[in-house]
């Protein structure tokens, strides 16, 4: 039996809808990653390219500071959620990845969108952990996935 942590950002309350389903699916601990400075309305305004989610999906090194980095050291399997923006996760997520060692752990990513299902598998995110990170192929989430679906593809992913 693993040890199971579910982390996530969420800019609007999506993900962490979801991200709140899954922990009480799978009776994992959950934390927020919570950015140092918190994203507003204009911020998120992707038709706006003078806008901050613009600057940093431009600028793929910008790192945004988390307020409180989460201690992942007790849990075996980490899940990381996040909004696709462009079919990525935001760089807050690099922010997390790179600032903790997952050697010998399990990530697993998820991801809510609109409509978009690439990048929800987190294959763009394993140059952010040591080799020897074990990474299972995440997927996309919706608010409508219910306990027992939630439970049964963490079943599957065979922890
Ligand atoms: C900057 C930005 C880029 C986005 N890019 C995509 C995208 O490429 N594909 C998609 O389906 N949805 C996209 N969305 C929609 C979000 O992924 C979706 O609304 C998500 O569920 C929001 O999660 P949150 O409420 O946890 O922040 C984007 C939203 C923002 C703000």
């Amino acid at each position: 039996m693993s040890i199971k942590l579910v982390t996530y950002f969420s800019a609007s309350g999506t993900t962490r809808t979801v991200a709140e389903h899954l922990a009480k699916a799978i009776n994992a601990d959950i934390v927020e990653l919570i950015p140092a400075l918190p994203y507003t309305a204009s911020d998120l305004n992707w038709t706006d390219h003078a806008s901050r989610c613009v600057r940093e999906h431009e600028n793929p090194s910008i790192r945004p500071e988390i307020a409180d980095m989460p201690d992942i050291s007790a849990y075996d399997t980490v899940f990381v959620g996040y909004p696709l923006w462009w079919e990525q996760a935001p760089n807050i997520i690099r922010t997390f990845l790179e600032g903790q060692d997952f050697s010998g752990k399990t990530v697993v990513t998820f991801a809510t969108s609109s409509t978009s299902t690439r990048g929800a598998d987190g294959a763009h995110l394993h140059g952010c952990c040591s080799t020897e990170t074990n990474w299972k192929t995440g997927k996309r989430l919706t608010t409508r996935d219910g306990e027992a679906a939630l439970s049964q593809w963490v079943k599957e992913l065979g922890l």
